[in-house]
């Protein structure tokens, strides 16, 4: 379907659904020209509405920040383990710490980082093999231990794609999607929880996983990756749970819309009135913004985002409508 015509539909459906948001409307002005309530009682009603929805919002806000438990700013204490540090988003969150007073930054990657700064340290890691993981990560945790530090802030960031339908993929290249996205994660997950628990109990430890809007409703020919991606989401709100024991130990979910970095760049956006491009460096900072804070929950980019999961329960044909319009579905060309 073309551009003019997509957005034909859309003016008729605008149409549609403000025939039935009018009503509603009319309702809300007839209520304010009604006599038996005086102006002064509907002033009043406006104004509790607005004080409940600020209450509401400030409340949700304290509740996702550990109901005000302290939290410190990343500071000149703070050990930043990030996956994938070397390009796309990875290498946006790598500038944007660095700039601020840290004591390090490590970078697991398989390929070197373009730009070298002082407080970032490199190591080589193939995150698509479980041996070479589990070894850099135990080394590495064992150096920091014997110099009495740790890790307080873990990324998870690293990912890879595809480009193939389920039935054209091979099964080798379907184990490193999810050892990639899936497995190194896990495994560094349990490997520096587990230590910190044992030796840094008191001290807080942040974690940032990144996830993707495509692992909340999976687009044709993507489901491998879309899949890995899902797991991600599951494990951050089990995971939250069994460690909310702990206030010091901090998870963050983040589920990007498409970012204007490299890794979907062959995919050409459609509908950016409603779903933006979203900037690497904007997102960093933003997240960044969540590890000062201590914030745990979902991270949704751009505002869309957020309603996605709501898709999933609506009625069969509503679905395939959104599917349709956003032409998610044709996006992925098979290689
Ligand atoms: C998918 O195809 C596009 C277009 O040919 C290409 O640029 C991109 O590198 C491919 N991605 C993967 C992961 O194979
Ligand atoms: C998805 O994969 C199928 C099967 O290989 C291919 O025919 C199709 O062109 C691909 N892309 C889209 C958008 O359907």
């Amino acid at each position: 379907m073309n551009g003019n015509s997509q957005n034909g539909i859309l003016i008729l459906i605008a149409i549609l659904v403000f025939g039935y948001v009018e009503p509603a409307y009319q309702i809300f002005t007839s209520w304010l020209q009604d006599k038996t309530t005086t102006s002064n009682e509907k002033y009043w009603i406006i104004v509790k509405i607005i004080i409940a929805s600020c209450l509401f919002y400030n409340l949700n806000n304290y509740a996702k920040r550990r109901s005000g438990i302290s939290w410190e700013k990343v500071s000149q204490d703070d050990i930043v383990l990030i996956t994938g540090g070397s390009n796309g988003l990875g290498s946006e969150l790598v500038v944007e710490l660095a700039k601020v007073n840290i004591d390090q930054i490590i970078i697991l990657d398989k390929v070197k980082p373009k730009l070298s700064i002082d407080k970032v340290k490199y190591i080589e890691c193939d995150l698509s093999n479980e041996d070479d993981t589990k070894s850099v990560v135990q080394n590495l945790i064992h150096e920091l231990n014997s110099q009495g530090k740790h890790i307080s802030i873990l990324i998870n960031n690293a990912g890879i794609r595809h480009n193939q339908s389920l039935l054209n993929l091979d099964d080798v290249n379907i184990r490193k999607i999810f050892n990639v996205n899936t497995f190194s994660p896990i495994l560094i997950l349990r490997t520096v929880i587990k230590n910190h628990i044992a030796y840094n109990e008191d001290k807080r430890l942040y974690i940032v996983s990144i996830s993707s809007i495509l692992g909340v409703l999976a687009p044709k020919n993507l489901s491998i990756y879309s899949a890995s991606k899902a797991a991600i989401y599951s494990i951050h709100e089990s995971l939250s749970e069994e460690l909310i024991e702990y206030p010091e130990i901090r998870l963050l979910l983040v589920t990007p819309g498409q970012l204007s970095t490299e890794m979907f760049q062959d995919v050409a956006p459609s509908m950016t009135w409603l779903a933006p491009i979203v900037s690497p460096n904007w997102l960093a900072k933003k997240i960044i913004s969540k590890i000062n804070m201590g914030e745990i929950g979902v991270l949704s980019e751009p505002f869309y985002a957020n309603f996605l999961p709501a898709v999933r329960a609506t009625p069969f044909i509503v679905q395939r409508l959104c599917r349709y319009f956003s032409g998610m579905d044709t996006k992925i060309i098979d290689q």
